[in-house]
């Protein structure tokens, strides 16, 4: 096909931005509609039942107003859950899912002592506890049910100040030593924690792996959609961001939204044709 692929990515607020991120260097030919819940946030705590007639809802406006060529949905609370729902409604839209990295983190862990930092949904999903069942058997799974973490995040993007303090309750159930082992991977199964990486490494007690999944799902997109869409010359990507609520984003999210697509226009780099 002739034109770029137009990609919608989809969390309940700015944490899909780490996704984004990674999906831009990627495609950076691609026409990108970011969609942030900000009438659901936060589906971390929210019963699923109600996390999933929230993502079907605003699906069925924003694919009807963007007719997106793939879907990316960039929340760990939703995908855990909506992706049979959303493939089922919409059978030839590619859905691609950001689910807990827990496999690489099991098989990058020598001590294997691993942690999944996640929302309070997430850990108690099924999804995750058969991920741990089937990659991590020879692990010893924490799992962190963070309350606050996506909420510090959302007001870190918005320029507001987070307290260490605050930050090391929520990490701090991840770092578990026994018997001379020590946890050495986190699974950052959430797509707002990459956003505070900066801190986590700053406050952990000692240093682990973080594992973002962000690359491993650009790249799942990029195969998704190579086929019908083959790299196309790059240029200005359009990038829309909407708020479900239909709210202007502030002035100071604007700016980081700027200086984002900034960087990730610097970082593309041209490569063949597919
Ligand atoms: N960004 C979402 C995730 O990856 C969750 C944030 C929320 O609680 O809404 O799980």
């Amino acid at each position: 096909m002739n034109r770029s692929p137009k990609i919608l990515v989809f969390d309940s607020g700015l944490g899909g931005l780490t996704v984004f991120r990674a999906l831009a260097a990627q495609r950076p030919d691609a026409d990108y509609v970011y969609a942030a819940d900000d009438l659901g946030f936060p589906y971390g705590p929210k019963a699923e039942d109600e996390v999933t007639a929230l993502v079907l809802a605003a699906m069925e406006r924003l694919i009807a107003d963007r007719a997106p060529d793939c879907v990316v949905i960039a929340c760990n609370t939703a995908s855990t859950l909506v992706l049979p729902h959303l493939r089922s409604r919409w059978p030839e839209i590619p859905f691609v899912g950001t689910v807990p990295a827990i496999k690489p983190a099991a098989e990058a862990s020598q001590s294997r002592l691993i942690s999944v930092l996640a929302t309070p949904g997430t850990v108690a999903r099924d999804y995750t506890r058969d991920l741990i069942g089937k990659f991590a058997g020879h692990c010893e799974v924490t799992l962190v049910g963070s309350q606050k973490l996506a909420g510090l995040a959302e007001a870190y993007m918005q320029g507001e100040s987070v307290a260490d303090g605050d930050v090391t309750a929520e990490i701090a159930p991840c770092f578990v030593g026994h018997d001379g082992r020590h946890t050495d991977s986190v699974v950052l199964a959430c797509t707002h924690y990459p956003l505070l990486l900066d801190s986590f490494k700053r406050l952990a007690p000692w240093s682990v792996r973080w594992i973002d999944p962000a690359p491993a799902i650009a790249r799942r997109a990029d195969h998704v959609l190579s086929e019908r869409f083959p790299f196309h010359e790059i240029r200005d990507a359009g990038f829309d961001f909407i708020f479900t609520s239909g709210a202007a984003p502030e002035p100071r999210l604007l700016k980081t939204l700027d200086v984002l697509r900034r960087s990730v226009a610097r970082a593309a780099r041209p490569r063949a044709s597919a």
